[in-house]
């Protein structure tokens, strides 16, 4: 947890984001209407199943995938327009570290970390090999870890560069894309302890984007919660997880697997899948599988309400719950 509050600066604004793929009969709103913000030096987690939306929402902040409305604020400037090349001195403080690193089997760890420096123009010489060094120190790794491929790497250690090349171009703000779920329990918690002191050591502003509850709990100061790419419920993580006050979000957490098997089973189950986004519900997108859902809810898409400082959740029927 980082302490942050209202008079941090905003590293990341976005207002009534939205992206679209394809068109007529298969136009998909993968990301629908989003607002949210991040301070400097915090961590959003972003969560929700598999389809609501957070991996192109992450793409779309840094511009990988072109968005059909609404605004990108990155450190003070609106980048939602910005072409390819008004972009470049942006990316190399903004990144993305993938669940697969993806790394060139046949490029060592020392050239990939060096071709990303060389693309960036940064550092020459002498100072070009202790930066390379000193990126795989941050990360955990040596120095003699230069020479070795790809293959010569556990997953962990993988996992490590793919950081390292993240954090290559003195980036600031970090989409982390489910980091983790690709690494044996023991290895993930080991990446969590990096990224917790990476972001001490270095003020990175971070969007971490994981369907383990557990770790977003342990490792974010705030939470969103997508479904079928809205926003259900946006809170800071300690309130979100004590008290939630969506349906979906309780109805998430209580889907999570429970560590101690002898607890009562819970009493918001999540059924089923969520509707094709090729035809989402009118109204409120989860009434198809809201246990509290009206005939009002299939009337109005509702608005994300405040609930308390930071806290708000999109139901029409919240005082009920
Ligand atoms: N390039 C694309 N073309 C068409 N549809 C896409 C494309 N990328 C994503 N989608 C659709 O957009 C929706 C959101 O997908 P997205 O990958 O962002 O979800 P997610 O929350 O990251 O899911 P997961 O937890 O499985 O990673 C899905 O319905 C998906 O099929
Ligand atoms: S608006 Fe209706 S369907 Fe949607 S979460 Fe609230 S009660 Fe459920
Ligand atoms: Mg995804």
């Amino acid at each position: 947890m980082t302490a942050t509050n209202a008079r941090t600066p905003v590293m990341l604004q976005l207002e009534n984001l939205s992206v679209e793929f394809g068109k007529g009969a298969q136009r998909v709103r993968a990301v629908a209407n989003v607002s949210l913000q991040i301070r400097a030096g915090q961590t959003l987690g972003l969560v929700g199943e598999s389809g609501s939306g957070k991996s192109t929402l992450g793409r779309a902040i840094l511009k990988l995938v072109p968005t059909t409305q609404g605004k990108i604020n990155f450190d003070g400037q609106a980048i939602q327009d910005f072409s390819p090349s008004a972009m470049r001195p942006l990316r190399r403080q903004m990144q993305m570290v993938f669940q697969d690193p993806s790394l060139n089997p046949r490029q060592r760890a020392g050239d990939m970390l060096n071709e990303v420096l060389d693309t960036h123009q940064l550092h020459k010489g002498e100072q070009r090999q202790a930066r390379i060094h000193e990126l795989l120190a941050l990360v955990g790794l040596k120095a003699e870890h230069a020479t070795r491929y790809p293959h010569e790497f556990s997953g962990g250690q993988k996992q490590r560069l793919g950081i390292a090349r993240a954090l290559a171009t003195e980036s600031k703000f970090i989409v982390a894309d489910e980091p983790l779920s690709a690494l044996d329990m023991s290895i993930q918690a080991q990446i969590v302890n990096l990224l917790i002191r990476l972001k001490s050591q270095l003020g990175l502003t971070l969007l971490f984007i994981s369907h383990d509850l557990d770790v977003v709990e342990y490792l974010c100061d705030h939470v969103v919660v997508m479904y079928l790419g809205r926003v259900m419920e946006s809170a800071p993580a300690a309130e979100l997880f004590a008290k939630p006050r969506h349906p979906y979000t309780q109805a998430l957490l209580a889907a999570a697997p429970i560590p101690d098997p002898s607890q009562p089973a819970p009493v918001v189950v999540l059924h089923g899948e969520p509707p094709s986004p090729l035809n989402p519900p009118s109204g409120c997108v989860f009434r198809t599988r809201c246990p509290h859902a009206t005939a009002q809810c299939a009337e109005h898409i509702p608005e994300l309400k405040n609930l308390a400082p930071e806290h708000a959740a999109a139901c029409i029927h919240l005082d009920d719950i």
